[in-house]
């Protein structure tokens, strides 16, 4: 990977990706090929997400609530005659080529991976790609779900593909699997292929069925980055993967039921059987198994525009993943707790995979600007010095840009 250039400046996220597209054209293509990039781009957006419950549950075919946010990777892209990606990360002011045979790290990984399971079906023309985006990176706001998404949408357009937007975050899914190795449910990359806009996502992971949630005027929602940077690859993310398989083993040995996953796992069969389960795995599946609880009472009290229970729901959310759990840490209980004690917000809990990251906050829209204000002021002290505070909007799944 090479650096150089001058497209990390201001603007969006589109008008930084198309800006550092042209500038790629400009020093890259060979001279027959600069006609090219006069011509307008193909550009694809994609959002970061928050989950508002429904923690660890994806890969335990469970139950979610995310809603994307009004942040974006941006993508713009156009057709090489050769098969090569040529891609422009503009906030890392890097440059890679891959080959469709290349296995690089860090963030071209994604693209590669991305790239490597479309191909599988039909083929993927080279591309000159160029990135740029203002989700926050290792926040917890899955940045690399909607970059995988932004990445395929554009690799599909400019090859004259389409896959419907499910299909598309099953591809995605599996690229973040099997070519960056985290053991991940479909939450990320479901919420950045099918939110709504103005809506919260209900997701089955077991279905795959998805259903909008309408928000409503009155709520608005708060991201607490704690300014802990998390990495799912090192953390103990896949260690709960495996413990949930473990307990879920014992389960079935011992109840002599044919269990497809946690799912299946009730509070009485929990309870029946929980003499066979060692201590820390018990309290794995109770939060599932209660989480799941969770994500329906607070799905339809959101239906139901009972804004108090989604925040109680939250609340009970964040302290079972701290205690049950165990994939939260001090700076995550401290955003939740100073959210809670804000007039005005409903409830909070952390969002993503944990050990780091963001909390989110559930909060009355005519009490949102004070509220964030008053988070933000005491941010630096009860959270930590790196701490941001933002509000966002519920948006639409990914989309190439102009067919919106
Ligand atoms: C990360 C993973 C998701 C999900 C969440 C926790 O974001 O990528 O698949 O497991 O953590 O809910």
């Amino acid at each position: 990977m090479t650096g150089g250039g001058d497209d990390t400046a201001a603007g969006t996220p589109v008008e930084r990706a198309k800006a550092a597209l042209a500038a790629l054209g400009a020093d890259g293509d060979a001279p027959s090929r600069r006609s090219r990039s006069t011509t307008a781009p193909t550009v694809a957006v994609a959002p970061g997400r928050v989950n508002l419950v429904g923690g660890h549950t994806d890969y335990n075919d469970g139950l979610c609530l995310p809603m994307a946010v009004d942040r974006h990777v941006a993508v713009a892209a156009r057709p090489r005659s050769d098969d090569l990606l040529r891609v422009r990360a503009a906030d890392f002011d890097e440059t890679a080529e891959l080959a469709p045979e290349d296995d690089p790290d860090g963030w071209a990984a994604y693209v590669a991976a991305v790239a490597r399971v479309l191909r599988e079906d039909d083929p993927i023309s080279g591309a000159d790609l160029a990135i740029a985006s203002d989700v926050p990176t290792g926040a917890g706001l899955s940045s690399s779900a909607a970059l995988e998404l932004a990445v395929g949408r554009a690799l599909l357009a400019v090859s004259g593909r389409d896959l419907p937007a499910a299909d598309l975050a099953l591809a995605c899914w599996r690229a973040e699997r099997e070519g960056v190795g985290v053991e991940c449910g479909i939450l990320d990359q479901f919420s950045a292929a099918l939110c709504e806009a103005d809506s919260a996502l209900s997701l089955d992971c077991r279905s795959r069925e998805t259903e909008p949630v309408p928000l409503g005027d009155c709520v608005g929602v708060l991201v607490i980055d704690t300014g802990v940077s998390h990495e799912l690859t090192e953390s103990g993310y896949n260690d709960r993967v495996r413990e949930c398989a473990a307990a879920l083993d014992t389960l079935r040995e011992d109840a002599d039921r044919d269990l497809d996953s946690l799912r299946d796992v009730d509070r009485d069969l929990l309870d029946a059987h929980a003499d066979a389960l060692d201590p820390v795995h018990f309290r794995r599946v109770r939060h599932v198994v209660t989480e799941n609880e969770r994500v329906r009472r607070a799905r339809d009290a959101l239906a139901a525009g009972d804004l108090d229970r989604v925040g109680d729901a939250m609340l009970a959310a964040h302290d079972s993943l701290r205690d049950d759990y165990e994939v939260s840490c001090p700076e995550l209980d401290a955003a939740v707790e100073l959210a809670a004690e804000t007039p005005g917000v409903y409830g909070a809990r952390m969002t993503g995979g944990g050990f780091g990251g963001s909390a989110v906050a559930l909060v009355d829209d005519d009490a949102l600007d004070r509220a964030e204000r008053a988070i933000r002021d005491a941010a630096p002290e009860r959270v930590g010095p790196d701490a941001d505070v933002f509000a966002c909007r519920p948006s639409a799944g990914v989309r190439l840009v102009g067919e919106e």
